[in-house]
């Protein structure tokens, strides 16, 4: 993938190909089976925690460049990859997994509880802001197709969303007590997978309201 500290497991719809570099496993989707439904971009990891002011300039470049790699420019690297094959799925979908840390407003809140971590937490902002710049891209261009063929546009051929599954009892929490099941943290994905009528605005922030037990926008 796109430095090499990433794998390719973000594909996650397609597990046998698992770790291979994305040349590899291109050609092989496109022979067996022409189009993708549904690219969730799952991959995450909690680095720089431990980051303080006092660290070399190097060190601070590293952690800020691995975490915007893997959650900002592997997930673009992804999504273009698997653009030609999602548009010709007929109602496709990219997801990109974010973080409560991602919501500015949120971080902003005062008395909210929730982590700081700078370099993380820019990192699932800026996946955030990618999320709705490749909505418009692909708005656009479904427009400027439809006018050039004399049509309406009906709107994206992708559909774009970015799912919060909250703080989970996983890896990445070292198994937090506190943290909900990993499959109340999948809810929202699952939502957002089977969303066929399009209940569910595209180029927002979703989650799952575990109160609600529904689904709720998240503040960017
Ligand atoms: N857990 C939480 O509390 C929480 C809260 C908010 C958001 N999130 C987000 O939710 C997503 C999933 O997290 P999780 O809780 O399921 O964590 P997890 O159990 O640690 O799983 C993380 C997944 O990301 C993969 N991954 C990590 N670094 C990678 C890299 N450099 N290249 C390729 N794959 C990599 C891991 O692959 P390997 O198994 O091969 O290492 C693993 O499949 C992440 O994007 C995370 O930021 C999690």
């Amino acid at each position: 993938m796109a430095g090499s500290t990433v794998r390719s497991s973000s594909a996650n719809l397609l597990p046998h190909a698992y770790s291979r570099p994305l040349p590899l496993f291109s050609p092989r989707v496109w022979l067996t089976r022409n189009y993708a439904t549904v690219l969730v971009n799952n991959a995450g990891f909690p680095g720089g925690r431990d980051l303080t002011e006092d660290a070399p300039a190097a060190k601070i470049r590293a952690v800020f460049g691995e975490l915007l790699n893997v959650h900002i420019t592997s997930v673009a690297v992804m999504t273009y990859a698997f653009l030609p094959l999602l548009r010709r799925a007929p109602a496709p979908r990219v997801i990109n997994v974010t973080s409560g840390l991602g919501s500015m407003t949120r971080v902003l809140t005062p008395g909210l509880r929730m982590g700081r971590f700078p370099p993380y937490g820019a990192s699932k902002v800026g996946m955030n802001g990618l999320t709705a710049h490749m909505q418009v891209v692909e708005t656009e261009r479904a427009a400027a197709e439809a006018a050039e063929e004399g049509k309406e546009s009906r709107g994206a051929r992708v559909r774009f969303f970015i799912s919060n599954p909250g703080v989970l009892k996983t890896a990445f929490t070292h198994f937090h007590p506190m943290g909900r099941a990993p499959q109340l943290g999948a809810k929202s994905i699952v939502e957002l997978i089977g969303d066929d009528e399009g209940k569910y605005d595209d180029h927002m922030q979703w989650e799952w309201d575990l109160e609600g037990d529904q689904m709720r926008k998240v503040p960017w």
